[in-house]
């Protein structure tokens, strides 16, 4: 009884997980998908522990540890979620993605402890293995290493992405390092069908090494991707833990753990095509861990770029954009940074009543994670359906008569179509300067994620307006009030 209940509580869980993602599809809704989830995994989570029963008919025992995880781990999220900075939600987000790889990698070694658990001597193993040569425990063990292989990959690659993120980890490439990563992850592998198949006394030692290496191919995986190339890896490791969580449904049997592994699984791989796409890269170069120029290749083509600038005062700006017809605003990681979104849309809002007509243009891959500018626009109100996409907006910069870029640097950086040698060339970007007039506000001259020198600051038609984007649009908002 009790289990036929807890069936219908995974069923209705899975429905939660579904809707949940569904509602995260739009900015409006997002929030409402989140509590969809959210409840989803908590009647799934105590439904497991008060209506499970094993196979013995016996319920969850250590109840105590499993309450004191969660409080432990529920005071964490918690505090993290509610203490981290907007423009550090990235980083925590890789965090705790690792830690769902972390739960798999546990789970498989657990598991394979837990069947191996008969073999105490010399003797035992060879009893073990003559027992299960029919290959009785072979689907398990398929499973436990898949999910031992990726969860570890996604475990240590997460964390060098962490660090990457946090600016605490530089890229840094190895010598010959594609062949290396083929060749680990063949040992990997060779080791991987050595467990499954049982194939010798020594198994056990290299179920051990398997997981040594996989953690050291996740550091190789990661580490020399540079350049604005880390999203595409954020979205993949995402996938490789959802993949992972799958296999742990698979081994215990387990419907709705499968069902959101594979959600989780094929959300991340299509987050990952869809960046791929965007930063026009191939699957294949990702996956070989070839891919992205890093710092030395992007300190390789600064230096490359040489003129003067000029800069625009803020009642210049503001004159230009009050008597304009059409005003593009290209947000950035800038515009995170300085928390500008609120005075952005009074911006927006003043323009339009002088009957200017004002649009935001969205990069792919602007900001630190996917959807970051469309989440931190809805934040303050503006309307979604000024929010345009990349390839929709790009026809119409040359009817633009002023584009004000706030905080963006790489997703405008003309160097991507012009420069062979840069680490961005080919990855798609706004062309702001089809539009009559650009101006550019961030900080300094300093160089954006990619590490790379923009050749727009130097070009004609551009202005600089240099200040921390909050305090800059607030100027230039009462500018534009004091015109009037
Ligand atoms: P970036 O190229 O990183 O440029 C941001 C610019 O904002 C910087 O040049 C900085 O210049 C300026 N800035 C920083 N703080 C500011 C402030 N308080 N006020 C005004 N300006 C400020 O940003 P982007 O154009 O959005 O491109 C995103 C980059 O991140 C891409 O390379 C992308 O591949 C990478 N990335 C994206 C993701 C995802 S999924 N979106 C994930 C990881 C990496 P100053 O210091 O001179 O002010």
């Amino acid at each position: 009884m009790g289990n036929n209940i807890l069936q219908v509580i995974y069923l209705l869980a899975s429905v939660s997980f579904i809707a949940g993602l569904k509602f995260l599809g739009n900015p409006a809704t997002a929030r409402k998908g989140n509590i969809y989830a959210a409840i989803g995994m908590t009647i799934a989570i105590f439904g497991t522990i008060f209506l499970y029963k094993g196979p013995d008919g016996q319920s969850l025992k250590n109840l105590p540890f499993i309450f004191g995880g969660l409080l432990v781990g529920t005071i964490i999220g918690w505090v993290a979620a509610k203490r981290v900075q907007m423009t550090a939600m990235p980083e925590m987000v890789s965090l705790f993605n690792g830690m769902g790889g972390a739960c798999a990698m546990l789970i498989s070694i657990i598991e394979f402890q837990h069947i191996t658990s008969v073999i105490v001597s010399p003797t035992d193993i060879n009893l073990f293995l003559t027992a299960n040569s029919g290959g009785e425990k072979t689907g398990l063990l398929l499973t436990i290493i898949t999910g031992l292989i990726i969860g570890s990959v996604s475990f240590s690659g997460s964390m060098i992405a962490w660090g990457k993120l946090s600016g605490k980890v530089k890229d840094k490439s190895f010598p010959l390092q594609q062949y290396l990563s083929i060749g680990l992850l063949l040992v990997i592998l060779f080791f991987a069908y050595n467990v499954v198949g049982m194939r010798s006394e020594e198994f056990q030692t290299e179920f051990y090494l398997v997981l040594a290496l996989a953690l050291i191919y996740g550091v190789f995986f990661v580490m020399p991707i540079g350049g604005a190339d880390m999203p595409v890896v954020i979205s993949l490791l995402n996938s490789f833990t959802g993949v992972a969580a799958a296999c742990g449904g698979f081994l215990y049997d387990n419907k709705v753990m499968l069902i959101g592994g594979i959600l989780v699984g094929s959300a991340g791989t299509l987050l990952t095509i869809v960046m791929c796409n965007a930063m026009n890269r191939s699957l294949l170069n990702v996956l070989i861990g070839n891919f992205g120029g890093g710092s030395t290749a992007a300190a390789g083509s600064s230096s490359s770029v040489q003129g003067s600038i000029k800069e625009v005062t803020k009642s210049d700006a503001a004159i230009l954009m009050k008597y304009a017809k059409k005003v593009v605003i290209v947000p950035g990681y800038g515009l995170a940074v300085a928390q500008a979104q609120h005075v952005v849309h009074e911006l927006e809002t003043l323009l339009e009543a002088e009957g200017v007509e004002v649009k935001y243009a969205i990069h792919p891959v602007a900001g630190r994670m996917p959807g970051h500018m469309n989440v931190l626009l809805a934040e303050s109100n503006v309307s979604y359906d000024k929010l345009i996409e990349m390839e929709e907006i790009n026809p119409e910069f040359a009817t633009t008569d002023v584009v004000l870029v706030v905080g963006a640097n790489d997703v405008v950086n003309p160097a991507a179509k012009t420069d062979p040698a840069s680490p961005i060339f080919g990855m798609p970007i706004l062309e702001v300067e089809n539009a009559a007039n650009v101006i550019v506000n961030k900080r300094s001259m300093k160089a954006g994620y990619a590490g790379i020198e923009n050749e727009l600051f130097y070009r004609p038609k551009t202005s600089m307006l240099f200040g921390d984007a909050k305090k800059a649009l607030t100027e230039l908002v009462s500018e534009i009030k004091s015109l009037q």
